[in-house]
């Protein structure tokens, strides 16, 4: 059966840590300049209907480094974009390549190209869950301080796509989850319902912090929100990442932010800039995970 990457939990616990430690191999490789023909002749597709500066970059550069090939295809260039259908699109482009990389708006229709397509589909960001980002994110906690077992992460700010996959993380890798919200920027309800054994909502930013290993936060207004940023900024002015607020968590905690981040919102200059924060191996990280989840949904 085709394996797909739509949901962090479609891959079992075992095959996700599979990856980051293939991940954190395959990085030691590539800065040893050692050369990778693994995926020779194999095309990734990479449809997006959004923006991206990492995603892009690095699933184009992944495909490189292992010998093949990565298309670009903007809904803009591609039928697609003019209304062919979904389920047309995906028959014939799961037809000339190995591999298809969605950043469409809708998670529904990531599930539907899934659904008629002949090849693997990752989800490479939709309006419910970023799950591509929390294998670097996974990457890079074990990376720089061991295993996220039994350790305590903060989610400060919007109940948005990213805090999704985060509550899936946590069920998947065995940390409790601290999610911090305005009112009525709660995650969604079926994930609280799915996923409340593995996390806490919590009243305020600083008991959401306190005691915590991991602290991390998005942009208040996601792509497809800046209509609502005037409001967000106001609503969530007390859910900043500050040097105030990491104070609460350990002494040895950590930052993450997916990026791309706007400094003095969510997050304050001297936190995204400082030395707790983990942003640029994050980033980077996005490359080495997904080689790694490329090799596995590919052999
Ligand atoms: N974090 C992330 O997905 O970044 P891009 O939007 O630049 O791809
Ligand atoms: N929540 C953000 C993540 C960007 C990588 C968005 O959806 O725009």
């Amino acid at each position: 059966m085709t394996k797909h990457f739509i949901n962090l939990d479609d891959l079992p616990n075992d095959d996700l840590q599979q990856i980051i430690d293939q991940a954190i191999a395959l990085k030691k490789q590539h800065k040893a300049g050692e050369i990778s023909n693994a995926l020779k002749n194999k095309t990734l597709a990479m449809i997006f209907d959004k923006s991206s500066t990492r995603t892009r970059v690095s699933f184009e550069a992944g495909m490189t480094q292992l010998g093949g090939h990565a298309l670009f295809l903007s809904d803009k260039d591609i039928q697609l974009g003019r209304g062919e259908p979904i389920t047309d699109s995906a028959v014939v482009i799961s037809s000339m390549v190995d591999c298809v990389m969605l950043r469409i708006s809708s998670h529904k229709d990531i599930n539907v190209f899934a659904n008629h397509s002949s090849v693997p589909i990752i989800n490479a960001l939709s309006d419910e869950s970023h799950p591509c980002q929390l294998l670097a994110d996974m990457m890079t906690y074990q990376e720089h301080n061991g295993s996220i077992k039994g350790k305590t992460v903060a989610w400060i700010g919007d109940g948005n796509n990213m805090c999704h996959t985060y509550m899936q993380a946590a069920k998947a890798f065995g940390f409790t989850l601290n999610i911090a919200t305005p009112k009525d920027y709660e995650p969604d309800q079926n994930f609280i319902d799915q996923y409340a054994e593995h996390v806490n909502l919590c009243a305020d930013a600083n008991s959401a912090c306190k005691d915590s290993d991991l602290v991390v936060t998005d942009v208040w207004a996601s792509m497809g929100q800046e209509a609502e940023q005037k409001k967000r900024e106001l609503d969530f002015e007390d859910f900043q990442v500050n040097t105030n607020l990491m104070s609460q968590a350990k002494s040895d905690a950590v930052f993450m932010h997916c990026l791309p981040a706007h400094r003095g919102e969510e997050v304050s200059a001297d936190v995204i800039d400082g030395k707790q924060s983990l942003v640029w191996s994050e980033a980077e990280n996005r490359l080495h995970a997904q080689k790694a989840l490329l090799l596995y949904l590919l052999s």
